[in-house]
């Protein structure tokens, strides 16, 4: 366990204190011997002194919970005298310039609950050692810039453990006493640490293959529990779409032979790039049509996408240092986005990634975890795998493929590939081959990488009747609350709208007006562009596709938005003019609540909604996304202080009052999208439920028999999750006797089975209903219910502490102390998790002050807690600092 010594703070390690190793290590020799009571685990590291480094130095090894049984060097027992085992290191003095240094260690993977290094799940070995999880496996230089060649057996009971697995080719297997056998496992590429993987069990294997471009034949294996096997069909169909995709748009090929995924039910994070052998949390693998809903059958396609385009972006070319992660991530994210808007409907992937960005991104970027996307400082690196890095990484990835083109970015990775193939590069590497390839200029565009917080762009627009010119002033301004900070680079995508719709753009520098858009490059303080052949005064559409990770501030009538709504050609800005319509009308009813003033939902909105459910240029998911108000934590970050019981109250006074007046057609929408026959994952049939429980979920909020009657009925016949789980979704809202029988009935269908009982508990946990919080800690102690189970708790207690705003900041403190209960409960065992979980306070300076005092004192009685990990202890100090 990562816990700090009584009385020794944790320390932060700085990237400007990045060294180079004194040693490196180039081939790396593991033998596994798996056992119930210990593991015992052989390495033999070929290490090399670094030609600057002094003769003498020492050789300083990471290494964590390891019982050391023998340590050599060339095959001679070393004195003891000649090294330190310590807690975390094992230090040998002077080793000398070239040599093989074996180590054997035991290890207990079975009592492993912090899911990092070698552990077990559902009785299988398994491991994940991103970040410094290998080092909890043997004593080595776990760091990325370290890059070694892999040979690996694995020694198992061949009747519990029929299936042994390691990165890279199988070069042999064979038979051991006492019912053992071996696989011995080759990896020919140069790799660091944390992309080592081993997997022993018993599983099924779903099976495909691939024919690379260049004519080879890669064989595809989909490794199960054996009950899963009917359930990967679709992650096979992924995978292969994303290995024809890389090949298409960025001439990347795979490289071995074999290509393994591995879903396991027991997984901190969402899947991991392993070579060869990717280890997924099932729920990223698995689906079939009852169990799985469409929004999980995306997720699959786009987490096993991510995972294999990580080869070349982030193995074949890997991170220096930790701080150097969204070269890998930002990166890889960007290249599922674009993989994922080639598989279905670009404008719907945008709008859904950028509803998580200002929904996540923008409130961690305001709060006290707000960091670069490549941080300067960690205490622990596991809780820098962040939306920041992560998503708002991807989006300046995006800025300069919006900089560059399509053509140009290509050409920049093309570059990035053949300069840096099997090196361990910084995100300044990157940057510098796509700015080469271009023969441009991103100098200042590199302060995206330092910046913190989420930047203002505020917009003012001057018609000129006389000379038909419109002038566009766009001026750059800190994040809100902070000061300072240097000069962006900002591409912000603008079009005109007209009264006859958009216009043909001629900036006074053009010579020939032409298409509807343009990319305005901000970076000064201020900038004004000139619009010329403007024959009346538009409205701007500012922000095109989301151009730019910025807040946009533009004085704009609710009837310019109503414009936009309607007739802006660009279809995510279409549906990001109708939320921020929605925004103004329900800030104006939470005021109204607070003000005790009478509610009426304002009737050009009313309208404007009106018209796009009857929309013929709008698909069924785009509607259903026009259609969904914005969320109460999305409303509350536009507050001064977030009003938790008015925002909740205007928001569900909106969705009823919406229902009221659209109830005919909704009805009729309803009906009219009933399913034609058995459940199809294609475009059409996702927009078509979309549409339909987009529409069950307004008709059941008006309450009346007939129209709950609908989702109990849809409950009781659908034959897939998506519709069930939309159902049961309203009939939880709802209450009464309709939500206890269906949740019995579900709970009676699915209770083994674990992803979907998942859901179960998800879905009672962001309830709306006001007695959701006494619910939630009833299913805290369910006997199916398992703290210890990431998925489990994440579905329960990162579903209400992270989602549900309004019960977790009840006035009453309770859901606080809840939460903070389990953060205490779960730290000693999986302190990732309870750090994930604890975040849930990060935002506690933004409410009231009864909140306020209620949040702070559960963050103190946390940091109070004697021996808590340094993972918890750096999200609490950094939110009490
Ligand atoms: N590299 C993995 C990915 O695909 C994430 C691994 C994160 N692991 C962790 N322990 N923080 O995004
Ligand atoms: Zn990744």
């Amino acid at each position: 366990m990562t816990e700090a010594k009584p009385g020794t703070a944790p320390q932060p390690i700085f990237r400007k204190d990045y060294r180079r190793p004194d040693y490196t290590i180039d081939r790396v020799d593991l033998r596994f011997e798996l056992g119930e009571n210990f593991t015992t685990v052989h390495a033999s590291l070929a290490v090399r002194r670094m030609h600057d480094t002094p003769a003498g130095a020492p050789l300083v090894l990471d290494g964590e919970n390891l019982v050391l049984k023998r340590v050599a060097i060339d095959g001679r027992e070393l004195p003891a005298d000649h090294y330190v085992a310590g807690p975390t290191s094992l230090t040998i003095a002077d080793p000398g310039a070239a040599f093989t240094l074996t180590t054997v260690v035991e290890i207990r993977p079975q009592d492993n609950l912090e899911l990092s290094g070698l552990y077990r799940s559902s009785g299988n070995f398994c491991t994940q050692c991103e970040a410094e999880g290998f080092r909890r496996i043997t004593y080595f230089l776990d760091r990325p810039d370290v890059m070694a060649r892999y040979s690996v057996v694995v020694e198992a009971d061949r009747a519990r453990y029929p299936v042994l697995l390691a990165n890279g080719n199988r070069v042999e297997t064979g038979e051991l006493d006492g019912g053992r056998h071996f696989a011995r496992w080759d990896d020919p590429f140069p790799k660091p640490c944390y992309l080592f993987a081993l997997v022993a069990g018993d599983l099924r294997c779903h099976d495909g293959e691939f024919v690379t471009r260049s004519g080879r034949t890669v064989r595809l294996e989909i490794w199960v529990e054996p009950d899963n096997i009917d359930r990967c069909a679709h992650a096979l169909r992924s995978l292969q779409a994303a290995m024809r995709w890389d090949e298409d748009t960025f001439g990347r090929e795979y490289d071995l032979d074999i290509y393994m995924i591995v879903a396991v039910s027991d997984f901190n994070m969402g899947a991991m790039e392993n070579k060869g052998l990717n280890i997924f949390n099932a729920k990223y693998v698995l689906a079939r049509p009852d169990t799985a809903t469409d929004d999980d059958y995306d997720g699959i396609e786009s987490v096993i996408a991510h995972e294999y385009f990580h080869n070349w972006t982030g193995n074949r070319v890997t991170c220096r240092d930790w701080f150097q992660l969204t070269l890998k991530e930002g990166l890889t994210v960007f290249r599922d986005r674009l993989f994922s808007a080639d598989m279905g409907s670009p404008a719907v992937a945008r709008i859904g990634d950028v509803l998580a960005l200002r929904t996540n991104q923008f409130a961690e970027d305001s709060g006290p975890m707000a960091h670069p996307i490549r941080p300067e400082s960690y205490i622990e690196m596991n809780n820098f795998y962040t939306t920041t890095v992560y998503e708002k990484g991807a989006e300046v990835i995006g800025m300069m493929r919006t900089l560059l083109g399509a053509a140009g970015f290509r050409r920049g990775m093309d570059l990035y590939f053949e300069r840096h193939d099997g090196q361990a590069v910084t995100c300044d590497d990157f940057r510098a081959a796509l700015a080469d390839a271009n023969g441009v200029d991103l100098e200042q565009f590199g302060r995206w990488y330092s910046q913190v917080g989420t930047p203002v762009v505020r917009a003012r627009g001057d018609y000129d009747a006389a000379a038909r010119a419109y002038t566009l002033t766009l001026e750059q301004a800190p994040p809100r609350g902070r000061d300072g900070g240097e000069l962006l680079h900002i591409p912000v995508a603008v079009g005109l709208l007209g009264p006859d719709g958009p216009l043909a753009l001629r900036l006074s520098e053009e010579t020939a007006a032409s298409g509807d858009t343009r990319v305005l490059e901000l970076r000064e303080r201020s900038r004004s562009f000139r619009f010329e052949d403007v024959p009346a005064a538009p409205v701007a559409s500012l922000l095109r596709g989301f151009s730019a990770p910025v807040e946009l501030e533009v004085e704009r009538s609710d009837a310019d938005l109503a414009r936009l709504m309607a007739a802006d050609p660009d279809e995510f800005s279409r549906w990001d003019a109708g939320q921020e319509l929605a925004r103004r009308v329900l800030l104006r009813l939470a005021g109204d609540v607070e003000a005790g003033r009478e509610l009426a939902l304002d009737r050009e909105f009313v309208a404007a909604c009106a018209r796009i459910l009857g929309d013929e240029r709008f698909d069924g998911s785009l509607k259903a996304l026009a259609l969904t108000l914005p969320n109460e934590r999305l409303l509350g970050q536009q507050q001064q202080v977030v009003a938790v019981d008015a925002l909740h109250a205007a928001r569900q006074f909106a969705v009823r009052a919406l229902a009221r007046a659209l109830r005919e057609p909704l009805l009729a929408v309803y009906k009219a999208t009933a399913p034609q026959g058995p459940y199809r994952i294609e475009r059409a049939e996702v927009d078509r439920r979309k549409l339909r429980n987009l529409a069950l979920g307004y008709l059941v909020a008006l309450g009346e028999p007939d129209l709950i009657r609908l989702a109990v009925e849809q409950f009781e016949l659908s034959d897939n999750m998506t519709d069930s789980e939309a159902a049961l979704a309203c009939l939880i809202d709802h209450g009464g006797p309709e939500r206890d029988s269906a949740l019995a009935r579900f709970h009676a269908r699915w209770h083994k089975d674990p992803l979907v009982l998942d859901k179960w508990f998800a879905l009672q946990a962001v309830s709306t209903h006001p007695d959701t919080l006494d619910r939630v800690l009833a299913l805290a102690d369910h006997p199916d219910f398992n703290l210890l189970n990431p998925n489990r708790a994440r579905s329960l207690l990162g579903a209400f502490g992270l989602r549900n705003q309004h019960q977790f900041h009840r006035q009453d403190g309770r859901g606080h102390a809840l939460v903070a209960d389990k953060v205490l409960a779960l730290d000693p065992h999986n302190p990732q998790v309870a750090a994930r979980l604890v975040a849930a306070f990060n935002p506690w300076r933004r409410f009231d002050a009864a909140r306020q005092q209620s949040m702070r004192a559960q963050l103190e009685r946390i940091a109070a807690q004697p021996g808590l990990s340094k993972s918890v202890r750096e999200i609490v100090d950094r939110a009490l600092a």
